[in-house]
């Protein structure tokens, strides 16, 4: 069985007026049926509004299907008596790091999420160590939150996941405030979880992190739209515009020079213009 299982999801926010009364609804999310398989590395893409956030919040029980069902682990997050086993499954990461932050020291801040689950201190302490190891800010822990940056604390943030000891982190848009520096990291720290076993769903703008996945998803109106590779998504240029997408720039570059499909990221196009220009030169000397 997958790991998180979603059958025909329909989540609605109903709008109330002054007495209570359903004043207007918008089905944010609408049929939504897919499954996510344990270790695997999805990315979530759409335009504003499509449904990514409120998706990434029934995943973990932060909001309840309003018809339909949302499975992790064999457990249902409509059942009560399952949402902190869920909820300790399936970490999240938001998008804004000062948002995230809840204590003023580095290491209380990590601990804050073991602390909560009731976890004894020996172990509280080897797991916020382990987790800010792995995210390369072992170094700070006895630092103020406030004086790191942008991307430092976002790393806080993942750690504060990591320490929970997660099968799955759900990443809502963790790049979106970010420096270029500060999101390259982030993804590589991403990357090296989900080599690590931790089932990984990022949330996403950008195209070119979105490639870095094993499946996307993109929504449209609350509506699943495309479910595929990055190698098929990003070859199927109708679909991009439809869904008000962008092309990674690797794949928008090799479109351009005419390259073949299968070349997808940045290290296959450099090696492919390198053997072009060795061919230019060859050919000139000739
Ligand atoms: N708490 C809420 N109350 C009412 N409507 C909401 C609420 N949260 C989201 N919505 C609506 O649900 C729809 C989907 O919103 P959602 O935040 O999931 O989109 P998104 O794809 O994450 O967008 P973005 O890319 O801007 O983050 C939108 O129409 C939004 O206005
Ligand atoms: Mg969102």
């Amino acid at each position: 069985m997958a790991f998180i299982s979603v059958r025909d999801l329909t989540l609605e926010f109903t709008k109330y007026d002054e007495e209570g009364r359903a004043e207007s609804s918008n089905k944010a999310l609408d049929t939504i049926s897919l499954d996510i398989e344990k270790g695997s590395f999805t990315a979530v893409v759409g335009m504003n509004g499509s449904g990514k956030s409120t998706l990434a919040k029934c995943l973990n029980g932060l909001l309840l299907p309003t018809e339909g069902s949302v499975n992790v682990d064999g457990m249902d997050t409509s059942d009560d008596s399952h949402i902190w086993d869920i909820r300790s499954k399936v970490g999240m990461v938001f998008q804004n790091p000062d948002n995230q932050i809840v204590s003023s020291i580095v290491e209380d801040d990590v601990a804050f999420g073991p602390e909560n689950l009731g976890i004894e201190p020996a172990e509280i302490c080897r797991r916020v160590d382990d987790a800010l190891r792995k995210v390369g800010m072992y170094e700070k822990k006895d630092k103020p939150a406030h004086m790191l940056s942008g991307g430092q604390k976002q790393r806080i943030a993942i750690a504060g996941a990591v320490a929970m000891r997660p099968d799955c982190i759900i990443f809502d848009e963790p790049t979106a405030m970010l420096d270029p520096s500060g999101r390259g990291k982030v993804m590589e720290i991403i990357k090296e979880l989900n080599a690590e076993g931790i089932t990984c769903i990022l949330i996403t703008h950008f195209m070119e992190e979105a490639a870095e996945s094993d499946r996307i998803i993109a929504l449209k109106d609350g509506r699943i739209a495309s479910d595929s590779s990055p190698i098929d998504l990003f070859s199927d240029a109708r679909l991009i515009e439809e869904l008000g997408l962008e092309l990674p720039p690797a794949i928008e570059l090799r479109e351009r020079l005419g390259m073949d499909k299968c070349v997808s990221n940045i290290e296959d196009m450099a090696d492919e213009i390198r053997g072009r220009a060795q061919q230019g030169r060859n050919s000139f000397s000739e």
